[in-house]
């Protein structure tokens, strides 16, 4: 029987963010493929989710039984037991994607390396920052006409603003992508497609010393290779683990998940880079992932995935100790000890009951609705509290009525529910209470999931009217500030929250500088506290 260090020890958890169509999925169904949880590529379900329309995306969630929106995937490799995080592939991401990167610890950053760094990158690689957890990049698509990896690199450092440090370095791209050179080992891996990477890769591997290079990769390329190697080995930084844990250098994979070139090499350098659960903050200090006692907090809220039981799963990861199915633990928010039932585990595209679980997994369990975002769980009396999650910076405003005006009941029951999942923030005109609501989210598609869930789920037919706002910022010191009174701007608006905090939305960015400046007491911030 292992032992809980280790079984601790060997864990990795990590999200994999990318712009859509960057081949995150592609790339995550190759981890289970060489991981053995699959064995043919392409079998994933739901991978061609992000091309349905709103209502079959909803369908196909609840088909599924599991998340499209963000699923957790767990399986062995060489030892390590790895949770991957999803984030969802959809065109237009909600909150959950920002959550779920709370809940790693680690960060696979995937590029397309026609494209570069593109837009839903750079507001994830924000949040990995302001975590400082180690961000690996993988550059992808490298079997097609690729830009010139130096010219990524330097995109990556100066639109990220983080150090890179390539591990290994293409050899060529599109129809002559001969493979890639190690530069820690000095080998030169070329590769052979095998069954359109449906089937792990076939790869052989030279020591350049020793080896006719000029007759494995052509003498071209072999010299356009030891030019890079000297501009890499004389400008670009070194490695450094210590700088890679603290988020402030980011090693760099060449490859292409489609046809498997560099995804084992990339696993394997990862998994050895990267880090075993890491320790997490409280109320009362830090919380070790190595102590007995077993704590964890939810990120996560999935309501109504069995439309039969209008169940709502909770979705934590564990922070300390290891969690056994049926333990009772206190609810620390609640205030209350309760019993954890039905624990579950994704694994692919199936759902099953588990018996225990370690520091770094995640599990769901069935939430009688006593759950919220960013709650601690733990069987020690202590009572201490994870920090909590920030709620994060809406960028669509819409104010929702229900067209029904005798349905005003459900009608608000349905928005706070679905408020309490993440998926939709609610607020309301300031000082004049619940009459008008209003809606921000984070992907403008949260407002047709909300529209389509509040019919389907709650029977009420509603009418948003989109609001020109786009930037929101929380009063930090309301005690200091009377927030009536503030020097506004034409564009701004005053709203607060369900809690009452005040708010303030503006439709251009530069007013929010302004309302700053015309107000030197006032403290504004991009992010609340849940
Ligand atoms: P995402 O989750 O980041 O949104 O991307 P996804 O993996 O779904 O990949 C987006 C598209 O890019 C897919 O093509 C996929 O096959 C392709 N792709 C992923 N990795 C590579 C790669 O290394 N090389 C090449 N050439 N293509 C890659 P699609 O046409 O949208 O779907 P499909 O018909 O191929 O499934």
């Amino acid at each position: 029987m292992a032992s809980l260090n280790d079984e601790i020890k060997r864990r990795r958890t990590f999200a994999i963010i990318s712009h859509p169509d960057a081949g995150k999925t592609t790339l995550t169904e190759k981890f289970l493929l060489y991981g053995g949880a699959i064995n043919l590529a392409g079998t994933v379900k739901g991978r061609k989710a992000t091309k349905h329309a709103v209502s079959d995306w909803m369908e196909i969630e609840k088909e599924r039984g599991i998340s499209v929106t963000s699923s957790v995937l767990q399986f062995n490799y060489e030892g390590y037991c790895i949770n991957i995080l999803d984030t969802p592939g959809h065109q237009d991401f909600s909150e959950d994607t920002y959550r779920t990167l709370m809940a790693a610890d680690s960060a696979v950053m995937v590029i397309d390396g026609s494209k570069g760094v593109e837009a839903q990158t750079i507001k994830l690689f924000k949040v990995c920052v302001m975590r400082h957890i180690p961000i690996f990049t993988f550059v992808n698509k490298m079997d097609r006409e690729a830009r010139d990896p130096f010219e990524l690199m330097s995109e990556i450092e100066e639109v990220l603003g983080i150090h890179t440090c390539p591990i290994n370095w293409p050899i060529g791209c599109g129809k002559s992508f001969k493979g890639v050179y190690d530069r820690q080992t000095k080998k030169i891996t070329t590769f052979t497609a095998a069954m359109g990477g449906q089937k792990e890769v076939a790869t052989e591997t030279f020591d350049v010393e020793g080896t006719d290079v000029d007759s494995v990769i052509g003498s071209d390329f072999h010299a356009q290779l030891r030019d890079d190697i000297e501009l890499l080995d004389g400008a670009s930084d070194e490695f450094d683990q210590e700088l890679v844990s603290a988020g402030k250098l980011s090693p760099v994979f060449f490859g292409s998940a489609l046809t498997n070139f560099g995804v084992e090499t990339f696993l394997e350098h990862f998994l050895n880079m990267t880090t075993s659960p890491l320790p997490r903050k409280t109320t009362t200090g830090v919380i070790d992932p190595f102590r007995e006692d077993f704590s964890a907090f939810v990120f996560k809220i999935q309501a109504n995935m069995n439309k039969a039981h209008r169940d709502r799963i909770a979705f934590m990861r564990i922070c300390s100790g290891k969690f056994e199915a049926g333990m009772e633990v206190n609810h620390v928010q609640g205030g209350k000890k309760i019993r954890l039932t039905q624990p579950q585990q994704l694994m692919a595209e199936s759902r099953k009951i588990i018996e225990e679980a370690y520091a770094g997994d995640i599990i769901g369990v069935f939430d009688p609705g006593i759950f919220s975002i960013g709650d601690t769980l733990c069987t020690s009396n202590e009572k201490f509290q994870f920090e909590g999650i920030p709620t994060f910076a809406p960028e669509h405003f819409a104010r929702v009525r229900q067209i029904d005006t005798m349905k005003r009941k459900q009608f608000l029951k349905g928005v706070n529910q679905i408020a309490q999942e993440g998926a939709i923030q609610i607020f309301q005109e300031f000082n004049t209470g619940m009459e008008e609501i209003i809606v921000g989210v984070v992907g403008v598609l949260q407002f047709e999931v909300l529209t389509y869930r509040l019919k389907n789920e709650y029977n009420v037919d509603v009418r948003l009217e989109q609001l020109p706002f786009e930037y929101i910022r929380w009063v930090e010191n309301p005690e200091e500030v009377d927030v009536a009174k503030i020097q506004g701007t034409s564009d701004m608006k005053r709203i607060c929250d369900l809690k009452g905090n005040p708010l303030l939305l503006f439709i251009n960015s530069w007013s929010v500088g302004m309302v700053e400046e015309r107000n030197p007491n006032l403290k504004l911030s991009e992010f609340g506290k849940n």
